[in-house]
């Protein structure tokens, strides 16, 4: 099958309800935490993603048991040191920053090394920032010299807890090192910069020794030695930063409305929201609810029929970090010029993100200036191209955003796209382009 798309045609209206899958951050690590537990855990609306199961098959190849029947997944966790694995094992963490990250700090007390390898896109990511916290707590890690991968980890049955500052608002490293605390005798403190906090919520719901301090820019997190978890049954909410790109299609489109069910609405996730509302773009929740800790709700938006530029406030950054492509493209369509700034973070991702933003926009005519930290976008609202405009989108490290904004911007902006590599969507959102023929009907 062609791994090509080809779009020539903007979408036409649509009025529809629609539901995308689970949330990423959430299944990868319900996934953890339950293999982790003593006894069976369930969850319902796992993300069945590449990135996921390469969740499943790390925690498969650490010992645990795993079955998977459609959208659930049943694990048979051992505890909470129930891992159980030869030396020198191999954990590909393929396309998963978060897997990658996160698994680490499980291992910081394994005696037996352990070595991790990932995809072509996830060997040109910084591992040094979570290597340089876990070696403090006593692992030892040897990684290339670019402080990529493949590494190896050699853990310690000798950790001392550590007080550690997060400074990039980087969840994965927060969490690697709070699941490190975890396994420590004493008391691990991280003063971390706000980013999305589901570790924090799940060891809430689930009892685990730790205290938040919230202040106004960090937070200060303690996390003391974990004897046991119990299991845990969990229906993961759908993910927002894939309903992201069908709310900036529907606000692209014309006449067109759209409501997006049962979507996690943490609001450490929810800067997209803030954002577009500051572009003076109407967006609802409807039916909230409360669940395990979590936020949802159902989201409608309808086309805008006027967008407002935006400085976008730094502090919303980290609420929005995944989604800052498929936002350019809304920029894109205001009056103004729109900037977005200490976003160096945006450049660490699966591919890097500013320098592909930049591509894109400026492939729809769009003028740019883009530093290493930001980009001003100069906004035409009557952006639309001729049907005979080539654009071709390849060579991006399969980055999943990067194909699926290409297609928003696609079906909001018309041209004549061919896109590359449409498995890379396969990482996080594999019905992606069944829900896009679905709103063309
Ligand atoms: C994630 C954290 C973010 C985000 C990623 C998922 C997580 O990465 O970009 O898609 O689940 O913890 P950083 O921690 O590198 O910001």
């Amino acid at each position: 099958m062609s791994n090509i798309v080809k779009i020539k045609k903007k979408i036409k209206d649509f009025k529809k309800v629609i539901t995308v899958p689970g949330d990423k951050s959430l299944s990868i690590r319900w996934v953890l935490f339950a293999s982790l537990a003593n006894g069976k855990s369930v969850a319902k609306n796992l993300l069945m993603s590449e990135d996921v199961l390469a969740t499943v098959e790390a925690v498969r190849k650490l010992g645990i048991r795993v079955i998977i029947k459609e959208k659930e997944c049943i694990i048979f966790g051992k505890g909470i040191n129930g891992y159980n694995y030869k030396k020198n094992l191999k954990i590909d963490a393929k396309n998963s920053g978060t897997l990658g990250r996160l698994i680490l700090g499980l291992l910081v007390n394994s005696t037996k090394p352990i070595n991790l390898i990932g995809d072509k896109s996830l060997s040109k990511r910084d591992f040094k920032r979570i290597s340089d916290p876990l070696s403090k707590f006593g692992a030892k890690f040897k990684l290339t010299k670019n402080n990529y991968l493949p590494l190896k980890i050699y853990g310690s049955s000798k950790l001392k807890p550590i007080k550690y500052y997060e400074n990039k608002a980087s969840a994965q490293c927060k969490s690697s090192v709070m699941f490190a605390g975890m396994r420590t005798d004493g008391t691990t403190t991280i003063i971390a910069k706000k980013s999305r906090n589901h570790t924090e919520l799940l060891c809430k719901h689930l009892r685990l020794p730790i205290t938040i301090k919230k202040n106004r820019n960090f937070d200060e997190i303690k996390i003391k030695k974990v004897k046991k978890i119990n299991t845990l049954n969990y229906n993961i909410p759908s993910d927002i930063s894939s309903s992201a790109f069908f709310i900036v299609l529907t606000v692209l489109s014309n006449n067109s409305e759209l409501v997006i069910k049962d979507v996690n609405i943490n609001p450490s996730r929810t800067g997209i929201i803030t954002i577009l509302k500051k572009m003076g773009i109407s967006i609802k929740f409807k039916n909230k609810k409360t669940y395990k800790g979590e936020k949802k709700a159902d989201i409608k938006i309808v086309s805008a029929r006027k967008i407002k530029a935006i400085d976008c406030p730094p502090k919303l950054n980290s609420g929005a970090i995944d989604e800052f492509l498929i936002i350019f493209l809304v920029a894109a369509k205001a009056k103004g010029i729109s900037y977005f700034k200490n976003l160096s973070e945006l450049n660490q991702k699966e591919s890097p993100r500013l320098k592909w933003a930049e591509k894109i926009l400026n492939y729809l005519g769009v003028k740019t200036i883009t530093t290493e930290d930001s980009i001003k976008i100069y906004g035409n609202p009557n952006l639309s191209l001729d049907l005979n405009k080539k654009i071709i989108i390849n060579n991006y490290l399969k980055d999943h955003r990067v194909f699926m904004t290409s297609l928003i911007a696609a079906l909001s902006f018309g041209g004549n796209w061919t896109i590359y590599e449409k498995d890379s969507i396969n990482t996080s959102f594999p019905n992606f382009l069944k829900i896009i023929e679905d709103l063309k009907k």
